[in-house]
């Protein structure tokens, strides 16, 4: 029997509704396959910044280190300003563990109901590789004049070698691994002066190392119409920070609902332990009702597993999943259903079981 460590942070909001039912079918699900899990609960989240003044305690990483992984629920609150909790708990996670890859898997689910005319299961079935610790998200930069009509704020974005090839190479990695072997990257490079056409010069140069892999470029506002026009097209999207965040809710939502889709924050040198979470927030309008849907996070959970070693116990909540949204006999609001988070939870249990 195999023992995992996993630090769990369930954070805020529906955060700490989704969480129970991922690591009740990690349970079940590992169990089948000789895997056993000790959960540590971190109760690190806006509540504590009320109580302590921090989203986590000062040697907060430190405690996180010795984990085989992270698997978070939502960071978040109504009450604290989103960039004080956010870069008090969630980011700071993935720049000291350098999870500097966010992979999120976008696909239409037979049983989801898809807000786009004519499109089938398999007909959207793609990844978007976001760069995950550099780029537009930069603490760099400031306020000056501050008060006065002269008042000024700069921004800066940072885009550095080393960061932007170990994503393209990554992203290029997956690309040729599949059997499409096509990879869009996001641009902006008519209107963003520096970064953007630095970005598509590494894309270039990266690509000569792939000749199989066939390479195409969007500025990203025609490329957000186009996961509307036509998601069959995609394959692997590659983009910076920014670009990635918005195309990974965009995606999900495509497929009928952005509440399926997972985040999964890796340190792909294994050398520091990497977080897996679902891609969508605290949703403090729903928080507290028992209706959130639970599927980002179990996937999430699945992703973890995968990264971990463990691809049958993977298969087997891919499956669960599979056949509990194919029912359509538990889905949540979100999905068209009425059941609620722990009868959807209970349900894909069922099918593992
Ligand atoms: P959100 O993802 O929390 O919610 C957006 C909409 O989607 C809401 O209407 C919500 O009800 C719905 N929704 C989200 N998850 C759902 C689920 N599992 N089931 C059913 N419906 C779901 O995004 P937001 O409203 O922009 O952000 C709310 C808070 O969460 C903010 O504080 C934000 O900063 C934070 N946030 C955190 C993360 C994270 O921890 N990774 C991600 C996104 C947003
Ligand atoms: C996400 C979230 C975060 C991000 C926010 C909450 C900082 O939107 O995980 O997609 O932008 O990375
Ligand atoms: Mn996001």
């Amino acid at each position: 029997m195999k023992k995992l460590r996993i630090a769990v942070i369930p954070g805020d909001g529906i955060g700490k509704e989704v969480i129970p039912e991922g690591i009740q079918a990690l349970e079940v699900a590992g169990r089948k396959h000789s895997v056993e899990f000790e959960w540590t609960y971190f109760d690190w989240s806006c509540e504590t910044y009320h109580q302590t003044g921090r989203m986590m305690p000062e040697d907060g990483i430190e405690q996180l280190r010795q984990f085989d992984a992270i698997y978070l629920g939502a960071v978040g609150f109504p009450g604290v300003p989103d960039h004080i909790s956010l870069w008090g708990l969630l980011l700071p996670i993935r720049r000291a563990f350098d999870q500097y890859v966010n992979l999120r898997p976008v696909r239409l689910f037979d049983g989801v109901p898809c807000p786009l005319a004519g499109k089938q299961p398999g007909d959207i079935d793609f990844y978007v590789v976001r760069e995950n610790v550099e780029g537009e998200y930069s603490s760099i930069g400031g306020i000056q004049y501050e008060g006065t009509e002269h008042e000024v704020v700069c921004q800066q974005s940072l885009f550095t070698r080393r960061g932007t090839d170990r994503i393209l190479k990554y992203a290029f990695d997956l690309a040729q691994s599949r059997e499409a072997k096509h990879l869009s990257s996001a641009t902006k490079s008519n209107g963003i002066y520096h970064s953007m056409p630095y970005w598509d010069n590494r894309v270039l140069e990266m690509a000569k190392h792939y000749p199989e892999v066939k390479v195409d470029h969007f500025h990203i506002d025609i490329l957000t119409a186009n996961f509307v026009r036509m998601p069959e097209h995609f394959d692997v999207v590659v983009g910076s920070n920014l670009f990635g965040d918005i195309l990974s809710d965009l995606g999900p939502a495509c497929t009928g609902t952005i509440a399926i889709a997972p985040s999964a924050n890796i340190n792909p040198e294994k050398t520091y332990p990497s977080m897996f979470e679902p891609v969508h927030g605290s949703a403090p309008d729903i928080a507290g009702q028992n209706i959130a849907n639970p599927l980002g996070t179990i996937w999430a959970g699945a992703m973890m597993m995968q990264h971990l070693g463990f691809p049958a116990v993977h298969d087997a909540l891919m499956q669960a999943m599979e056949t509990v949204l194919k029912e359509k006999q538990h889905l949540t609001r979100d999905m068209g259903g009425v059941a609620s988070t722990q009868e959807l939870g209970a349900a894909l249990i069922r099918h593992i079981a």
